[in-house]
């Protein structure tokens, strides 16, 4: 018979094991990271968008893609999915990157909406002093078209585009630095939108200023000297440097454009990575919880899962040591209670 105080040892060790026998996960919060199939996208993307150490016609396409999936409304893929690129004639230029990154999003398995935006970025980091932006990962897919007539026309002036702008929550600065996109611009002819169309630089600014520019456009012109952007013009158009100080932060509001970049994994390093020519080195990147996971996370998501139940596993073992030695306690009181 066991004694009444040996029992009372007894069920208050079992009321201690109990629950971590049945619950022995531990909640650890897991980590997100950057699905490394960017990396492959970027590796691919690469052949495609750089020749002679400078970006091709298909980057300059893939960035102004970039424009086009977002400004009507949200950079959600319906440039692509819902048939605007070839439905809609200022896509004209773009058909044939259209038809690509369609392809590319259904073999690597990512969001249509994800790899335009990513393509601009590798497109503009393929470009001779092309600068490093942003890139998030995790946007949704639409097959519902954007609203049309939102995109400026070539003659635009600086008034309409202003107040186009503006309403999408752009500053002056901002569309002075996103039409800086044209330094590296081609028209549909061929007909280069600065001197020096192989180079991202800020030099377009001061060529369509003083009507040097080979072929300029005339939105680009009237943002040049209406009063109520050429100062921006001046000021964006100083140097490399202020040209992407303006244009980042830009370019960056431009790929959120209906998105919630709290709910997005920053990826931006792939592209810190491909510009610095490290790619093949690359690893995970950190991002926020895994809760918020984007698409596309095969590889990646398999070694943020895996760490965390390493993570995980290693803290049930501690419980388990800590069960182990209640186990020997209790048992060791009974066996004395027995023998005394
Ligand atoms: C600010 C208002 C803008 C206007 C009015 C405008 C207009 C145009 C036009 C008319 C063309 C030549 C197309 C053709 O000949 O068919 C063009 C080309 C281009 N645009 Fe814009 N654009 C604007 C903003 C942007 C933005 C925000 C970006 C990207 C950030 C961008 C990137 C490009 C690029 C890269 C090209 C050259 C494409 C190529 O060479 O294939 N544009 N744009």
């Amino acid at each position: 018979m066991i004694s009444p105080s040996i029992h009372s040892i007894l069920t208050f060790a079992s009321i201690c094991i109990a629950p971590s026998f049945a619950s022995p996960e531990v909640a650890v919060k897991r980590q997100s990271t950057c699905p490394s199939v960017w990396t492959d996208v970027a590796s691919d993307l690469q052949s495609t968008f750089v020749s002679d150490s400078t970006c091709t016609d298909a980057a300059r396409q893939a960035i102004r893609l970039a424009f086009h999936d977002c400004f009507p409304g949200s950079c959600d893929g319906s440039v692509i999915l819902a048939n605007e690129c070839t439905d809609r004639g200022e896509n004209a230029q773009m058909v044939d990157i259209c038809g690509t990154l369609g392809e590319k999003a259904t073999s690597f398995n990512v969001s249509t909406a994800d790899i335009i935006q990513f393509a601009a970025a590798i497109g503009i980091a393929s470009c001779s002093n092309g600068p490093v932006t942003s890139f998030y990962a995790g946007r949704t897919d639409s097959s519902t078209a954007n609203p049309e007539n939102q995109l400026p026309g070539p003659n635009a002036n600086a008034t309409f585009m202003l107040s186009l702008f503006s309403a999408k929550g752009f500053s002056t600065t901002d569309l002075v630095a996103l039409a800086g996109a044209h330094t590296i611009g081609k028209q549909l002819d061929g007909s280069a939108m600065d001197s020096t169309v192989d180079k991202w630089d800020s030099g377009f600014y001061t060529e369509v200023s003083d009507g040097s520019a080979p072929d300029a456009l005339g939105s680009d012109t009237s943002l040049s000297n209406s009063s109520e952007t050429s100062g921006e013009w001046s000021s964006v158009g100083t140097s490399s440097s202020s040209f992407e100080n303006a244009f980042v932060p830009a370019m960056e509001k431009l790929s959120l454009l209906g998105n919630d970049k709290d709910a997005l994994t920053d990826c931006s390093d792939v592209i810190s990575s491909y510009a610095a020519g490290t790619l093949s080195q690359k690893g995970v990147v950190e991002g926020s919880d895994v809760g918020s996971e984007a698409q596309g996370s095969g590889t990646t998501a398999a070694a943020a899962a895996s760490s965390s139940e390493s993570v995980s596993e290693a803290t049930r073992r501690g419980g388990s040591f800590g069960e182990l030695a209640l186990v020997v306690f209790v048992a060791s009181t009974v066996f004395l209670e027995l023998v005394l």
